[in-house]
């Protein structure tokens, strides 16, 4: 049995932290180890290759600070990553440690919230091109209609702190239409960027009415709790001193500033430069 370690919740930036928050309002008293990768955000617009190659480094990190499981809180990571880091990386690298995303687990509820049988997924145009969220809903509701819709400069506008600004009205009406556009039947909203949280008000604002929205955090918590009950064996490796630290690859003062946002407590991090990632 390895040793006991935190939990380790891993983004692109701050979004992330929307996972976080739920996480640990969820589950509260389990250590958790955040790493946002501000320094080469976004991920959203980056090649397989390059998603593949930065997340692998973070998990190699989580690994070496003794996490024995870690939660991709990226759509985009989970979505290009995910798969070959849990086929090919883990059984050479830490064969009993877990790295879980967080397409699975929302695709897993999200047919039980459509009448219609039309849902709609906003998301990085990675998480678009990989087709994840389409495929994982054909495993768990394969009545129910995919229609996605990439949002490329959402996640730009978010970091750069333009999100409340009419620049991200502009952006978010115009995705909104290109959405609704592929059918007007949509009666379900995923917001599948953990990003996005920021912008549900304005979303909401421009929703048509009587459109359910979705946002992730919940989901995953609920879903982690359910995974630590079925997996004992696992949850006796997770510290439960209650610290949460916060790590970011760009410069903390900047991240502290933005970051509260989307945790909803002030925080304090450590800067961990990228080169340090790359083994
Ligand atoms: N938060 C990430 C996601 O859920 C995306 C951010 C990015 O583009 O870096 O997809």
């Amino acid at each position: 049995m390895s040793a006991i370690g935190p939990i380790g919740v891993f983004d692109s930036g701050y979004g992330g932290l929307t996972v976080l928050r739920a996480l640990v309002d969820r589950l509260p008293g389990y250590d958790y180890l955040y790493l946002g990768d501000n320094a080469r955000a976004p991920y959203g617009n980056r090649s397989y290759a390059t998603i593949y190659q930065y997340t692998l480094q973070a998990v190699r990190w989580f690994f070496d600070q003794g996490c024995p499981l870690v939660i991709l809180a990226c759509n985009t990571a989970s979505a290009k990553a995910l798969r070959t880091i849990q086929q090919t990386d883990l059984p050479t690298l830490a064969p009993d440690n877990r790295v879980l995303g967080v397409i699975r687990p929302t695709a897993e509820i999200m047919g039980d919230h459509t009448r219609s049988k039309h849902v709609g997924v906003l998301a990085t145009p990675g998480t678009v091109q990989s087709e994840s969220y389409v495929l994982e809903m054909a495993k768990f509701f394969p009545d129910v209609r995919v229609h996605q819709q990439a949002c490329p400069l959402w996640v730009p506008l978010i970091e750069q702190g333009e999100h409340e600004g009419s620049g991200a009205d502009y952006f978010v009406q115009k995705d909104l239409k290109a959405l609704f556009a592929q059918s007007s039947e949509t009666d379900l909203v995923l917001l599948a960027c953990t990003h996005y949280p920021l912008l549900e008000k304005k979303i909401r604002q421009f929703l048509p009415n009587g459109v359910e929205l979705l946002t992730q955090g919940q989901i995953v918590a609920d879903s982690l709790a359910d995974y630590l009950n079925r997996h004992p064996e696992m949850e006796q490796r997770l510290g439960r001193s209650g610290e949460i630290r916060f790590y970011t690859t760009d410069e903390p003062a900047a991240f502290d500033r933005q970051a509260a946002a989307f945790y909803g407590h002030e925080i304090r991090s450590k800067h961990l430069p990228a080169d340090q990632l790359i083994h």
